[in-house]
């Protein structure tokens, strides 16, 4: 994966930008700005002088004291004051990515620093609870307890006790998930020119797929209070497969990939078809990754080539079947809604979308860099990298906005949006202008259960989203569909710096010749 490598992918992708012919509707620039400042929002611990959404305040500054452990930092999942490890882990692996993918569009839109203080508020925070080789604290505070008040995270008096794995009580979905988020990022700081930090989290990720490998076990066994929140459906399998991926990428290792070749059958790398990416199944995005090693890799044996085209045709179910081009009708393609969103299920579903998008546009990058065309199937329908990145579009704009409630469900952008979002800091007196303490309950009558408007926007946040008919409902109650996600907006940055790049040739190609802006020139 040579930067030759991935400078040829973006010459490809000139080519495929030209035959888009979609109006232009949406300021992805703007989009993309907000999305970084909504990471500032879900900010736990110290806030930082150039800290931008200034409604925030600090909170959680004695977390993992109880336990002898400075676990201050690090991100809130969603609209609760939970620290939860995998997903945190995931957010800033899909952060990674793209930034590893879309660097330079985002360093054109002037971004690069907000998202590398993005990633690295997460990756802080995991070097703190990465306390020995062998353990990972992975959770502070509980969800029942947390649930049953409805405070700003600057009064929070709920328990802020911390959990752990180790050796004794195994979690090698959090251990793998976390080494893949360091792997990743130690790549991004590494190429923004910071060596030391690149080699402490590439050490650190090299520990913790050790630990997570050795000891294998779920991790929702060993710290059962995250059962009921962020349990652990598809095993640990794909996480172990997906950190030896970014690890090889990171490290260069021949022994990742070799690991990642050797377990591929075993660990249901080439065996999984799924129509899901997510936090918790990571099978399509390793399957993807592991197909662009067809591209970048130059020493590859035959058996490792024959094993990475598994993994690719598995990659190109996922995407046929958000495409709606697997044959074999709704048992292999994933749903939509009757407006053409993808529909995977009613809680937050937006989060299977902005992962479709983020995804789709990569294998879109990978055919146009292998000059091959997307097979669905024997019998199936076959698309262009071109048809691959539109639909990825669409997703896009859907979220932004062209859809028939003619709502963005990214907080913040266009004229209408939630107003209600299912955020605690959001929804009540910011903390910074109204320090009188508000009550465990109280927040529930003064704040959440009042009809009013959210007093603050939550800028940059990607809500659960509309029903399956593609009906939103703008209240606080309404969890499944206001309530919003690190992880929903964490794969959207990549996807609107890439668009907001294609819109910039796309206008530069239509623009009259003595117009055209030379100084704009790549
Ligand atoms: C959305 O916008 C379209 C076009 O302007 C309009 O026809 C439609 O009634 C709008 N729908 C809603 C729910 O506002």
């Amino acid at each position: 994966m040579s930067d030759v490598s991935g400078r040829f992918v973006v010459v490809a992708v000139a080519v495929v930008a030209v035959s888009l012919v979609a109006a232009a509707a949406h300021d992805y620039g703007d989009a993309l700005s907000k999305s970084l400042l909504y990471f500032e929002a879900q900010r736990s611990g110290r806030l930082p002088y150039n800290q931008r959404v200034r409604w925030r305040g600090h909170s959680g500054l004695t977390d993992g004291l109880e336990q002898g452990v400075d676990l201050v930092g690090g991100y809130y999942d969603a609209g609760d004051h939970v620290k939860f490890g995998l997903p945190m882990a995931f957010t800033i692996t899909m952060l990674s990515w793209g930034v590893l993918e879309y660097g330079d569009e985002i360093a054109a839109a002037g971004e690069l620093g907000h998202a590398l203080h993005a990633i690295k508020w997460g990756t802080d925070y995991f070097i703190k609870a990465h306390t020995h080789p062998d353990v990972l604290w992975t959770q502070v505070g509980d969800g029942d307890s947390d649930h049953y008040c409805w405070q700003r995270p600057e009064d929070m008096t709920t328990s802020r006790r911390a959990y752990k794995v180790d050796a004794d009580n195994p979690g090698s979905e959090v251990a793998a998930e976390t080494a893949a988020a360091m792997a990743a990022a130690s790549i991004v700081f590494r190429r923004a020119g910071d060596a030391h930090y690149s080699h402490l989290l590439l050490h650190h990720a090299q520990q913790l797929f050790e630990f997570g490998d050795k000891y294998r076990g779920r991790y929702d066994a060993s710290v059962r209070v995250v059962k009921s929140y962020y349990p652990s459906a598809s095993g640990y399998k794909d996480e172990l497969l997906w950190a030896a991926l970014w690890l090889h990428r990171a490290s260069g290792g021949r022994r990742y990939l070799d690991y990642a070749v050797s377990n591929a059958d075993d660990f249901g790398g080439t065996g999984w078809a799924v129509s899901e990416f997510s936090w918790d199944i990571k099978y399509p995005g390793l399957q993807i990754l592991a197909s662009k090693l067809l591209l970048e890799e130059k020493h590859l044996s035959d058996e490792q080539r024959a094993v990475l085209e598994k993994y690719r045709s598995k990659a190109e179910f996922y995407v046929c079947s958000c495409m709606d081009k697997n044959p074999g009708g709704t048992d292999n393609n994933a749903g939509r809604t009757p407006a053409g969103l993808i529909f995977i299920r009613p809680w937050n579903n937006l989060q299977y979308v902005s992962n479709a998008a983020f995804l789709l546009n990569v294998y879109s990058d990978l055919l146009a860099g292998l000059g091959q065309r997307l097979r669905c199937g024997e019998a199936g329908e076959a698309a262009g990298a071109g048809d691959v990145l539109a639909f990825a579009k669409s997703q896009a704009d859907y979220i932004l906005g062209s859809n028939p409630m003619n709502t963005s469900y990214l907080v913040g952008y266009g004229e209408r949006y939630p107003r209600r979002v299912h955020h605690r800091a959001a929804s009540s007196a910011s903390y910074q202008h109204d320090k009188a303490f508000i009550g465990c309950l109280q927040g529930f009558d003064s704040w959440y259960s009042a009809h009013q408007e959210n007093p603050f926007d939550l800028v940059g946040a990607v809500v659960g989203g509309p029903n399956a008919k593609d009906v939103f409902t703008d209240h606080r109650g309404a969890y499944m569909q206001t309530e919003a996600c690190t992880y929903n907006t964490a794969p959207m940055v990549g996807v609107f710096s890439k668009l907001k790049e294609l819109e910039r040739r796309r206008r530069r190609e239509e623009a009259p010749p003595s117009s055209s802006p030379v100084a704009d020139d790549l």
